[in-house]
């Protein structure tokens, strides 16, 4: 949540700060604001809204400065509003601070400080940990800003990831790290720093990612990394493999529909290199090297949040199948606060896009202080969850900035079928025959996905005959259940229609009741093991007048004269549809979003990247 940019360096900050907090704003876009430095005078400016408010409001102000901080906002503390954006000053006037986390001890500090005269202009913990630095400052002997800064991150607790400049050290942005991500670029003569490597990326391709409990402390011409004990610590310098297109639209409207439609290639880059389809061999080092591990895993725990935790319902679906090991899915934000059982010999797999989610991070933590080996499953290299991981596989999507998760969602899965396959293999749970037929037909998906992308005016259409209902089902059976789920958060979230996803035999279990001539039901029903009963659910909604919308498989004679409307796919192995058959669902979701005119990158309340629990 919130994205932060920092800037010090001979060019002019304001510019880098703001193409910066435009590529941030994925995480957070209820107000922004930069803080800039210049001849020893602060200018802070905010404002609430979009990085393009702000953009709006800055025409005319004093932008000269070649060092700043800026900030795109979801709010935690205190609604979103001018004052409660970021950056902050501190009540002296003298420090500007920007922050990624929360403070969650804010309430007894702030007491303190106002029994001791400070006033507060905002709602925020930000203001509070800010006035709290400058408290340390006065009241030991005005230390540095970075020793007041290393005492009070000794006494906060919660997340955290901020910068701060002050008036009287004209180059130097201070830097600090706990459970929220920061990057640091080093350019020649310059360094930037960022939540993530996309406002980076067309300046330098070196990065340094910092750790938790680290201090940096940056300037023009040096970077020095530093433990909260005060100790050097050396940067790791990262080279970064990311293109600038990739972060660009290339010509779409929005990030998601050429997410969506990016898909052919990320699937295909995901299996490249790693399922040889002439050796009939999947060879993947995160796996190969950690087989005793994996294969002899006497329990699954699969951790994730949202549409990751869809792919992680899936994957309990396949392993469960293909490995014969128990699977168990679970909320990272569950897992963590509940007392579980992990046991040596149990396997987590952790599966994230940012690979920065709070809750799945900390979940990890405990898991892997219990003894559990961790396999990630993440989108963003060099993330804190592909670093925390024993071994892993990139699912290789490229950056995703649309905040619905699409194109990270199917490269999951596909990650999800090749381990799944590998181990099978290496346990002997798999025949021959079955493991060659599901490697053919993996390597076959980028294809038939292109099929599906071809017909997408099809979606559109049905997307404007049911735009204004306002409630949705989807239903799914097996290993099609997840995407019934993944096909109705896709839709509540960027659309802001109601919807429930539910396993078709659940529905008459509540559900049902809901069924009138208004509703839309989406069956996915692809020819699978369960076609034949997902049919008689079809009836039981048709018996009641739903208005029935099916995923089917092309071919299929049944289902079309049961339904309002349906879209076909390719032919598929039941175990690996999910890969398409969800593919519909986005292109739905997206198409009764535009056609509502909600700004389906950046939905309201949501951010792509959960920072904070
Ligand atoms: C947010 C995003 C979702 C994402 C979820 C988990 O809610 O909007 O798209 O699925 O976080 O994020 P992760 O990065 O861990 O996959």
């Amino acid at each position: 949540m919130c994205g932060i940019v920092g800037y010090t360096g001979s060019r002019q900050a304001y510019p880098v700060i703001l193409k910066g907090l435009k590529r941030l704003e994925y995480r957070g876009y209820d107000s922004s604001g930069v803080a800039l430095l210049k001849d020893g005078k602060l200018n802070v400016y905010k404002k609430k809204g979009k990085v393009a408010d702000l953009e709006e409001a800055m025409i005319g102000k004093d932008i000269d400065a070649s060092i700043g901080i800026g900030h795109t906002r979801w709010a935690t503390h205190g609604e979103p509003s001018d004052r409660n954006a970021h950056p902050h000053s501190s009540s002296n006037g003298k420090l500007a601070m920007i922050h990624n986390g929360i403070i969650e001890n804010y309430a007894q500090i702030k007491q303190d400080l106002v029994k001791k005269g400070y006033q507060f202009t905002s709602d925020t913990d930000t203001e509070v940990l800010l006035n709290f630095i400058e408290d340390i400052q006065k009241n030991n002997d005005h230390c540095s800003l970075e020793e007041a800064l290393r005492i009070a991150l000794k006494r906060v607790s919660g997340a955290y990831c901020i910068l701060l400049i002050e008036q009287d050290n004209p180059d130097t942005i201070i830097a600090a790290r706990k459970g929220s991500p920061l990057v640091i670029g080093i350019g020649k003569g310059e360094h930037f720093l960022a939540s993530d490597a996309s406002p980076i990326i067309e300046y330098t391709k070196e990065v340094v990612y910092v750790n938790d409990y680290e201090l940096a402390i940056v300037k023009p011409d040096e970077l020095i990394l530093k433990n909260l004990g005060n100790e050097k610590v050396t940067p790791y310098i990262t080279k970064l493999d990311m293109e600038l297109a990739a972060i660009e639209k290339g010509g779409y409207d929005h990030f998601m529909l050429k997410e969506i439609f990016e898909q052919p290639s990320t699937i295909y880059d995901c299996l490249r290199g790693r399922l040889d389809a002439k050796e009939l061999s999947i060879k993947m080092s995160g796996i190969d090297q950690h087989v005793n591990e994996l294969m002899n895993a006497n329990r699954i725990m699969i951790l994730a949040c949202g549409t990751s935790w869809h792919a992680g319902l899936v994957a309990e679906y396949i392993i469960e199948e293909l490995c014969r090991i128990p699977v168990e899915v679970e909320y990272a934000s569950e897992f963590r606060y509940r007392n579980p059982i992990v046991n040596k010999g149990d396997v987590i797999i952790a599966i994230s896009q940012s690979g920065e989610t709070a809750d799945t991070l900390v979940a990890l933590e405990k898991a892997k202080e219990n003894g559990a080996f961790i396999f990630g499953v993440v989108n963003a290299v060099g993330s804190s969850i592909a670093r925390i991981s024993n071994a892993g596989a990139y699912t290789h999507a490229g950056p995703e900035i649309g905040v619905a998760s699409t194109k990270a969602f199917t490269g999951q899965l596909a990650v999800l079928m090749m381990l799944a396959l590998a181990i099978a293999k290496h346990k002997g749970t798999i025949t021959a025959d079955r493991y060659n037929n599901l490697l053919l037909e993996l390597e076959g998906i980028p294809e038939k996905v292109e099929v599906i992308l071809k017909n997408a005016g099809e979606l559109k259409k049905m997307a404007d005959k049911y735009k204004n209902a306002s409630d949705f089902l989807f239903l799914g059976r097996g290993y099609n259940f997840p995407v019934a789920l993944e096909g109705a958060l896709k839709l509540k979230e960027i659309s802001y229609i109601h919807a429930e996803g539910y396993p078709a035999a659940e529905m008459k279990h509540g559900p049902i009741a809901l069924v009138d001539d208004q509703l839309p039901v989406v069956f996915i029903a692809t020819q699978d093991t369960y076609h034949e009963k997902i049919v008689s659910n079809m009836q039981e909604i048709k018996a009641r007048k739903g208005r029935i919308i099916s995923i089917i498989t092309e071919g299929d004679t049944v289902c079309p004269t049961l339904s309002d409307d349906y879209f076909s796919i390719p032919a598929v192995d039941e175990l690996i549809a999910p890969i398409l058959t969800v593919i519909p669902l986005q292109l739905l979701a997206y198409y009764v979003g535009t056609a509502k005119g909600i700004d389906v990158d950046k939905p309201r309340n949501l951010a792509k990247s959960v920072t904070v629990e």
